[in-house]
């Protein structure tokens, strides 16, 4: 009587319990470790040079050009951006710079500008039906769509140039007319500092390593701004049947959820139909050194027509960053991504500061003649930075290390949980 008031007698036997619960888990744990991203037998993506290079004036240039989408009120800070990439990069390389406006240019615009890019600078507005939403669009429910995403205050969600603007980098401007004869850019930005001399030429070095994709800052994107674009992207992955390589897989956080359950998750934002997620990482596309060629692809173009009639360029705030990230992660190899990590970069709050190299400043240079630099320090790659050295990385570090997990063998101590 006693024993059966302190023990219930139906309690499940353990092993019941065990073999119940075990098919589940072993189910979760071989989820999680699909989605594992491998580890390379050897550094698959290093600086192209960790010194001072004597810049070779007179080398084989690529067919690149630099691009900046400007606004005629920008122009104090174009002109800053255009006097800092001369001043580190373009004195020695002298590529043409290509400006891009949605209306016509100022002729002041044109005249401050043209005298501080010293190479060939052109001044061209954009086509207007590249700057517009697209036919399926119902155009007064956009409108309405964007003054409402304004007022919950996600950022530049509420402005209607904003939108076009995503849309035009995302899909629009490899097929501009002005730029068909060109197979490389470079993509600048009002407000931007390069704090580093860029001694060697990034087309040649990104051709020569077989990259097609270059970035400098790695972080989250605003989750706001996109809750469907991952669905969107995942789904047509899976329609066009595209294996996930590392790239992918270090974009995906997946679900810890057990098997029947774990589809329930799709509902949530940011989720693919089987409820992983997409941990919002992606790369930081105002700094884009890139083969425009991959975004001509059939596969992107239709990739990102597929998008356009999904209408989020509009009815939410897509970024033509997280959408160069996924693209690239989706259908480029991980080899072909270079992280440019020996420039010195600012736009924004955020920057990326490499160190000098020690003993690798060339002081005897004629070309980089004398100057002042920060102090040199261990392990430091960068040439001549003028900032302070001692942010090495990104920030924030979490998607910069995630990103760079299928490519390199170094992994911090939390890759192994997250
Ligand atoms: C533009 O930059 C140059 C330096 O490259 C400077 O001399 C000039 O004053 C600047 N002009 C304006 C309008 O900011
Ligand atoms: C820029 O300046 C150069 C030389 O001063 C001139 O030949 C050229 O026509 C100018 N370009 C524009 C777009 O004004």
């Amino acid at each position: 009587m006693l024993r059966r008031l302190i023990r219930p007698a139906r309690r499940l036997p353990i092993w019941l319990i065990f073999s119940i619960t075990a098919p589940f888990v072993f189910e979760v744990l071989l989820h999680l470790w699909r989605y594992s991203v491998p580890r390379p037998a050897s550094e698959l993506d290093s600086p192209f040079f960790t010194t001072c290079q004597e810049p070779d004036v007179n080398a084989k240039r690529e067919n690149a050009v630099l691009v900046m989408l400007a606004r005629n009120h920008e122009l104090e800070k174009a002109n800053k951006t255009i006097t800092s990439i001369e001043q580190h990069f373009n004195k020695w390389f002298n590529y043409p710079i290509l400006f891009l406006n949605d209306e016509q240019w100022s002729p002041r615009f044109i005249e401050v500008l043209n005298k501080t890019a010293r190479g060939l600078a052109t001044f061209e507005v954009v086509p207007q039906e590249q700057w517009t939403f697209p036919e399926e669009v119902d155009v007064n429910a956009a409108k309405q769509n964007i003054k409402e995403q304004g007022e919950k205050g996600i950022p530049h969600a509420g402005e209607e140039g904003y939108h076009h603007m995503c849309r035009f980098y995302s899909g629009k401007f490899y097929k501009l007319d002005i730029l068909k004869k060109y197979k490389w850019y470079w993509r600048l930005e009002p407000d931007v500092d390069f704090t580093c001399a860029i001694t060697y030429d990034p087309f040649v070095q990104m051709a020569r390593h077989k990259k097609v994709y270059g970035f400098t800052i790695a972080l989250w994107e605003v989750g706001k701004s996109c809750p469907s674009l991952f669905r969107h992207m995942a789904d047509w992955k899976e329609m066009m049947r595209i294996p996930s390589n590392g790239l992918w897989k270090a974009m995906v956080s997946p679900s810890w959820v057990p098997f029947p359950l774990r589809k329930f998750m799709s509902w949530l934002p940011y989720r693919d139909a089987h409820g992983d997620e997409w941990n919002l990482c992606h790369y930081w596309s105002n700094f884009e050194i890139a083969d425009m060629d991959f975004f001509r692809t059939r596969a992107y173009q239709e990739l990102f027509d597929y998008l356009d009639k999904k209408g989020g360029f509009y009815f939410e705030r897509w970024g033509d960053a997280a959408v160069h990230s996924l693209a690239v992660a989706m259908l480029a190899d991980p080899r072909q991504v270079h992280h440019f990590e020996d420039f010195g970069y600012r736009h924004d709050h955020l920057y990326q500061c490499p160190a000098n190299a020690p003993g690798g400043q060339l002081p005897d240079s004629p070309l980089l003649g004398s100057g002042n630099w920060s102090p040199e320090m261990d392990n430091g790659i960068g040439c001549r930075c003028e900032c302070d050295g001692r942010t090495t990385s990104n920030h924030p570090g979490f998607c910069l290390n995630r990103l760079k997990q299928p490519t390199s063998i170094k992994r911090p101590w939390y890759s192994l949980i997250l």
